[in-house]
């Protein structure tokens, strides 16, 4: 299947190619991006090129997808989103995303993720129709958190040192999306 790209209104979601290096390393060296993450910022820009290429790797191996998402009026790459893994036989997929801290806080996020949630949701990926997205969050991630909550997740636990990197263990904080609940908080928002 052709890499499916999107468009909303105010942004694209595409495939990254060896011309985003530079941008990708500016998110990925960037601190506050990847300070809940279990990457180390990235110091050159050829660890950005194996980074598009692994990102890449998943939609070929069709275990995953990552998109770059763009800002319609520049053409400026501002982050990336995607599913790091799905599955078809279990219908579902965890979710990831991060934007560059000078596009923070304008919805951005949650315009590109409301974007791949309804393509998951509704069959629009390789992964065939998803009946549950989640997520996990490092806490004090407080931004991802409010992101998730906004788009209709529900906080299902804590996994207690469940992540080890960066020379410590971190407990990761469970968020879940099913298809019907999506539907019917889509339904809510249309009806206000
Ligand atoms: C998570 C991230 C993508 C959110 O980006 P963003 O631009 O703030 O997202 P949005 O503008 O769409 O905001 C979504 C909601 O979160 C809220 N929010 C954003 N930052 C917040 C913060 N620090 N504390 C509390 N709420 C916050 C917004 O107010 C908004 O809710 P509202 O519409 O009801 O006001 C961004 O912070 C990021 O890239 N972080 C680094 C990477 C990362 O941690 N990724 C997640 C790994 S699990």
């Amino acid at each position: 299947m052709q890499f499916p790209e999107f468009n909303t209104p105010r942004l694209k979601l595409v495939r990254l190619t060896e011309d985003d290096s530079k941008d990708i390393f500016t998110l990925f060296s960037n601190d506050k991006v990847i300070e809940y993450y279990d990457l180390g910022a990235l110091t050159q820009t050829s660890q950005a090129l194996s980074l598009i290429n692994f990102f890449n790797s998943r939609y070929t191996d069709n275990t995953g997808v990552r998109w770059g998402i763009r800002l319609k009026e520049s053409n400026r790459l501002m982050g990336t989103c995607g599913f790091n893994t799905w599955s078809p036989k279990m219908k579902s997929a965890d979710i990831g995303y991060d934007l560059h801290p000078d596009f923070w806080g304008y919805g951005f996020a949650s315009e590109a993720i409301t974007e791949i949630l309804n393509a998951a949701f509704t069959g629009l990926l390789p992964c065939g129709k998803l009946n549950r997205i989640q997520a996990d969050t490092i806490p004090g991630n407080d931004a991802s958190e409010a992101l998730l909550l906004k788009l209709g997740f529900k906080e299902e636990g804590l996994r207690r040192e469940s992540g080890y990197w960066k020379g410590m263990f971190h407990d990761l904080k469970c968020f879940g999306l099913l298809e019907y609940e999506y539907v019917k908080s889509t339904l809510v928002v249309e009806k206000c």
